[in-house]
């Protein structure tokens, strides 16, 4: 897949991912799991809710060692007899991403995370990382309803270190 198109796909998800009572999209579970805990240890991964059709996304990991090259393996599943893959499997050079901000597709994804999280800023990664009460309404998108995971999985040095897998469930907007 082109990389113009996958930042579009990512940005996409990411904008419904954050919407609120809007257009009912809402996060159900979020599941992280690190694959070498001397590397990636996550203290906390939990979703809180506000409402009941609104939830916030916080992680709370420790790099212990700079993570200088890292890449973001993003697929995306829709739920039918099973989580099936749907609309996107892309592996993303986060280092490239997060030095691009006038990329206008990187910018939204920026815009987003830039006053929840400690990932504002370009690679290397080292120490404690943090996305905390990640929610913020956007912009509705026209999807199909239904529950979907985004499954993250982070490589650094191209060796898997951990997953940050969000569930979600989409109402399509009729209205
Ligand atoms: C696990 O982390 C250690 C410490 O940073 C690193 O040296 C090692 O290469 C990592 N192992 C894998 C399989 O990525
Ligand atoms: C992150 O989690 C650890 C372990 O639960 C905790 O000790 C630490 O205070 C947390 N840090 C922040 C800034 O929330
Ligand atoms: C982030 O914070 C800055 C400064 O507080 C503010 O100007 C900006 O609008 C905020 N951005 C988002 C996306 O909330
Ligand atoms: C990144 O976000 C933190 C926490 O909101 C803020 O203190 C810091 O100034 C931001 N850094 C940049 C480069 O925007």
């Amino acid at each position: 897949m082109d990389q113009r198109i996958a930042i579009f796909a990512v940005s996409v998800i990411f904008s419904f991912l954050v919407c609120g009572e809007a257009n009912l999209a809402k996060m159900t579970n979020a599941v992280c799991k690190s694959y070498n805990e001397s590397w990636v240890v996550i203290h906390y991964c939990r979703l809180k809710a506000y409402s009941r059709t609104k939830t916030s996304l916080n992680i709370n990991a420790t790099f212990i060692e700079p993570a200088k090259k890292i890449h973001v393996h993003a697929k995306m599943m829709k739920r039918a007899n099973g989580y099936k893959p749907f609309l996107f499997d892309y592996t993303l050079d986060a280092c490239l991403f997060m030095r691009r901000r006038n990329q206008p597709f990187a910018k939204i994804i920026w815009n987003f995370i830039r006053n929840v999280s400690t990932v504002n800023h370009t690679c290397p990664y080292e120490g404690l990382q943090m996305v905390s009460d990640f929610h913020r309404i956007e912009v509705p998108v026209p999807l199909p309803s239904g529950e979907y995971l985004l499954l993250l999985d982070w490589l650094f040095d191209l060796k898997p270190q951990f997953a940050t897998n969000v569930y979600f469930t989409y109402v399509e907007d009729i209205a």
